[in-house]
């Protein structure tokens, strides 16, 4: 919603009213020259460009309260304009008034160069957020643009053949090439192979086979179909001169068509592979990441660099992980791109295209043609793997902290006994890097020498345990991990054969090339002798992009991603791995960076399978690749405690879910900084709903447990009380996505692909297809404002109905008060709420039946015994039609000790209640019937879920 108002900013001696546009919601962005401003807030603007780098100088009008100036500029390197924000000229200035003062600028903008800037002031106030955009002035930069593409005129298709149903291409450079930023590589080849009806695998490689080309046992790569496929839902078309390719639904619309008018068809150098497509204007993508931005990427402005790094919650700069896939939603279609590379690489949406620039690799394509947007997550991670099936108890609440009290058994020990105590709800109590002996991997230090005593009485009140491990391993003589690393000689190297050494926690340490064929079993058995010390559940590996306290001399492209862009573009060994490293496969780190911690929870996950065969494993990553949720889950690294952080949350979580990764959350309170009673309160409720759901606060700061405030506690029983309620639900949800790859917590979108007013929708999302969450996300809010999609809602609490046509409501959100709706025609499997997930499953199950405006509703229960990977199970069906609830058991493994207690139907629309409840034809002693406000009860019930029922009512 936009409001227009009259804002009085003071500037001394003199008034000026300044009519500006807001934005509430407050995820401001400016929109330059819309509005009337101060004509002489900024003067004197002077600047120099080189090596990417504007300089500059002005004069600032300085206002009162807090006041940001940004540097807002515009690239234009012969191919494509890109605009963004960057270079913090100043902030948090509280200067009183009156004066101008003199403010300096530097930094780099753009690996793309920079044709125009103008400068723009921010001001907070009252939470509100003001821009003067300084009349949209521009100041041009003359030595801008870094090239000329004027010669990059691509290949030529010159040899063409077909066999099995894969085409292959022979191309030759065309003319001389163009070296923009290395040697062009002469000879390519393009092979098609189409995978089944729905995926096509389109690869441009160099056809010497020289390249790094990703190991199928690092990052899958799926099969093709064995079966002839009949009816493809795409057709391949490609042109010969200059080479183009097209990929396109058989109705004939395209959705990837690399000849774009005025760029480059095709570039593929040593060290720089270019390549664009066409997309609609206005697109609606999502995915690319890590990345903390909108759930759907602006179409027209954003530039996703692809480089792991130590990097919390900051918007629009590269992360922890990587994800070269996108999805693209048209018309109510879903297709994906996925770009199977781990090179550093920038992939930028303009308007009307998308662009990738990556720095090695081949160009390794795949096209998922949906086109529901469960099918389209589906055939992903048929490509990339299906995410792992957790543990059912990883569902529970996790506790963790950084420093703080949690620096001895006895600490981590109060906040156990004090959450108890507040009756809140606890699974998994977690141990920073606090537990170790000097911060070394494997060890417990002085304060922890009862740590396992300890563990053992949480493992008898079926609470489970993760300690934190980081990949630098401290060189310490005569520390076990080290030594035994040197013996199998897994550890990184320099070219000439020297260890490489770079600084994390313990001081200086080395880290374990993964790619050694000894690193699997070195890894495995410091995990086992460790398992000895500390009966983990399931391991936290940290740090791994892999962080390093210090920036190494390494190799430097030419062409330079736009790393850690948000604070100022800086090289690619900037606080990790030198890219010089070679692996023991030859292959150098500048082309295997980005899977660190991939290939990293990959050992993990080995270890722990070797530990506990036949179990499932935990493995929570920092950073991720492609394919990392086939082994491991993740959370999303450092936020800050900040409502922006809050609200980034959920399209960070949200993400993942097209990523593969569907087990992910975020630090709950906020990691970095003090969160406030409020924020954790809101976030609380929230977080209540992650599928991973921790609450983790760094050290240095004040304690933000959930007991020490009153309203917190409160806000996280009730919200907690929903989650556990809901665990046989949320577990099904888990187990689904391990096997098709669903996502668990959806964009509103996902289940209503063809409502356009859900695409831009990321403060609300949904539980599988039954439960629509409206967190607030704003300081002060007593209400919240969201969308109902189209069909019947209800309201958990009242089980009344809120919504019967799709619309915006705004609903009362009182501080303790998390707006919970359930979506008519599902069936909730539920269980009585216990304080841990173990006892909640001994608990009986009830049944939330929500009609449709049809009078009809279904759903399904999985039960099996939480751990195993491959377990015996009970799958049921329930289908309720009328005054019939059918209860089929599709698959019987498992024994259901548990009863079903009792049924409610929401949206019961009788005067009055039924008088007999019948089991399978015959009146049901002891059951009993009640309606109030249209919610049928039906209790008393004890009915075994091992076999078919049909419970009736009349
Ligand atoms: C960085 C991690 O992101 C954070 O969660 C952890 O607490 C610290 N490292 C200390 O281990």
């Amino acid at each position: 919603m936009w409001f227009t108002r009259q804002l009085t900013v003071r500037t001394g001696r003199t008034t000026i009213p300044l009519l500006m546009l807001l934005f509430l919601g407050c995820f401001c962005t400016q929109s330059h020259g819309q509005y009337v401003d101060d004509p002489s807030a900024i003067v004197n603007v002077t600047y120099t460009y080189e090596n990417y780098v504007l300089s500059g100088s002005m004069m600032l009008k300085s206002f009162p309260d807090n006041m940001n100036a940004y540097i807002y500029y515009q690239t234009y390197d012969g191919v494509w304009n890109l605009t963004g924000t960057t270079i913090t000229a100043h902030w948090q200035w509280e200067n009183a008034d009156v004066t101008y003062g003199n403010w300096s600028f530097s930094g780099a903008v753009s690996p793309y160069g920079i044709s125009k800037f103008y400068v723009y002031l921010q001001l907070v106030e009252s939470g509100a957020t003001y821009i003067d955009d300084n009349n949209g002035q521009y100041y041009f930069v003359n030595n801008g643009a870094p090239r000329s593409t004027k010669n990059c005129t691509g290949y030529n298709v010159v040899h063409t053949s077909v066999a099995n149903g894969v085409t292959n291409l022979n191309l030759t450079l065309n003319g001389n090439g163009c070296a923009l930023y290395s040697p062009d590589v002469k000879y390519l080849t393009v092979s098609i192979t189409p995978y089944t009806a729905e995926v096509v695998r389109i690869k441009i490689a160099d056809t010497g086979n020289t390249r790094w080309q990703l190991p199928a046992d690092v990052v899958a790569e799926g099969t093709p179909s064995s079966e002839t496929i009949k009816t493809k839902s795409y057709t391949v078309s490609y042109t010969n001169s200059p080479f183009t390719f097209k990929v396109a639904r058989p109705s004939g619309e395209v959705l990837f068509d690399t000849s774009v008018s005025g760029l480059p068809s095709l570039i593929f150098e040593e060290e720089y592979l270019e390549i664009s497509s066409v997309l609609p204007d206005n697109a609606n993508i999502y995915g690319l990441g890590d990345m903390a931005d909108s759930f759907r990427r602006p179409p027209d402005t954003t530039l996703q660099t692809l480089w792991n790094l130590d990097q919390g919650t900051t918007r629009k700069n590269n992360a922890y992980g990587s994800h070269p896939v996108y999805y693209e939603l048209r018309d109510g279609l879903v297709h994906g791109v996925f770009l199977r590379n781990s090179n550093g690489m920038d992939i930028a949406l303009v308007a009307g295209q998308i662009t990738y620039r990556v720095i090695g690799g081949v160009l390794d394509f795949y096209f998922f043609l949906g086109s529901t947007p469960a099918a389209a997550v589906e055939q992903y991670t048929s490509i990339i793997g299906k995410p792992a099936f957790v543990p059912r108890w990883t569902l529970g609440f996790h506790q963790c902290r950084y420093g703080g009290t949690w620096v001895s058994t006895q600490g981590i020990k109060a906040t156990v006994d004090s959450l108890q105590q507040a009756g809140l709800y606890l699974d998994t109590v977690w141990a920073d890097i606090n537990y170790m002996n000097a911060y070394e991997d494997f060890t417990l230090g002085s304060n922890f020498s009862d740590w396992n005593a300890y563990v053992a009485t949480l493992h008898q009140e079926h609470l489970y345990h993760v300690p934190i491990v980081d990949p630098g391993i401290a060189i310490t003589n005569g520390y076990g991990p080290y030594q035994d690393g040197l013996s199998s000689d897994v550890f990184l190297k320099w070219p000439n054969g020297s260890l490489f050494f770079g600084q994390v926690w313990p001081g200086v340490t080395v880290w374990a090339d993964w790619f050694h064929p000894q690193a699997g079993n070195w890894w495995t058995n410091e995990i086992e002798k460790f398992h000895q010390i500390d009966s983990f559940d399931g391991l936290w590996i940290d740090m791994n992009e892999a962080s390093n306290f210090v920036t190494p001399p390494g190799y430097e492209p030419a062409y330079q991603i736009n790393n850690d862009g948000a604070w100022g573009v800086t090289g690619i060994n900037t606080r990790t791995l030198s890219t010089n490293l070679t692996h023991y496969s030859g292959v150098t780190e500048y082309n295997v960076h980005n899977l660190f911690g991939h290939y990293e929870a990959i050992h993990t996950h080995n270890a722990l399978s070797a530990l506990n065969p036949g179990n499932r494993t935990f493995v929570l990553s920092r950073s991720t690749f492609a394919g990392s949720g086939h082994v491991a889950q993740k959370w999303n690294g450092d936020n800050a405690a900040t409502w922006d952080d809050l609200y980034l949350s959920i399209p960070q979580v949200m993400s993942n879910q097209l990523f593969g990764i569907p087990m992910v959350g975020s630090d709950i309170c906020g990691f970095n900084g003090e969160t406030t009673e409020e924020l954790c309160n809101r976030w609380a409720q929230l977080g209540a709903f992650y599928p991973f759901s921790r609450h983790h606060h760094s050290t240095g700061m004040n304690d933000s447990f959930f007991f020490l405030w009153e309203s917190v506690t409160e806000s996280a029983l009730n919200a907690y009380t929903i989650r556990y309620t809901l665990l046989p639900y949320l577990y099904g949800l888990m187990q689904q996505a391990s096997s098709t790859g669903n996502a668990v917590f959806r964009p509103l979108w996902y289940d209503n692909p063809s409502d356009t007013t859900t695409y831009g929708i990321d403060t609300q999302f949904t539980l599988g297809n039954g439960i629509l969450v409206t967190p607030v996300l704003t300081e002060g809010a007593t209400s919240v404002t969201g969308y109902f999609p189209d069909g019947v809602w209800y309201d958990w609490y009242t089980r009344g109905v809120e919504s019967t046509s799709p619309g915006y409501r705004t609903l009362d959100a009182n501080l303790t008060h998390v707006n919970v709706h359930i979506k008519g025609g599902v069936i909730l499997p539920a269980q009585y709420p216990a304080k841990t997930t173990y006892s909640t499953t001994q608990n009986p199950y009830f049944l939330i039946a929500a009609l449709d405006s049809n009078g009809m509703s279904s759903g399904g229960l999985y039960v099996d015994d939480g751990v195993s990977v491959n377990p015996a199970y009970t799958q049921l069906t329930f289908a309720l039609s009328g005054s019939t609830l059918t209860i089929r058991v599709s698959q019987n493994f498992f024994y259901i000790g548990p009863k079903l207690n009792s049924v409610q139907v929401l949206g019961f629309n009788s005067p009055s209640a039924p008088s007999t409840i019948y089991l399978n034809g015959r009146p049901l002693k002891g059951a009993k019937a009640t309606l109030s406000q249209q919610v049928l009860n039906i209790t008393g019930l004890s009915i075994s879920l091992n076999s078919n029922n049909v419970l009736q009512w009349k």
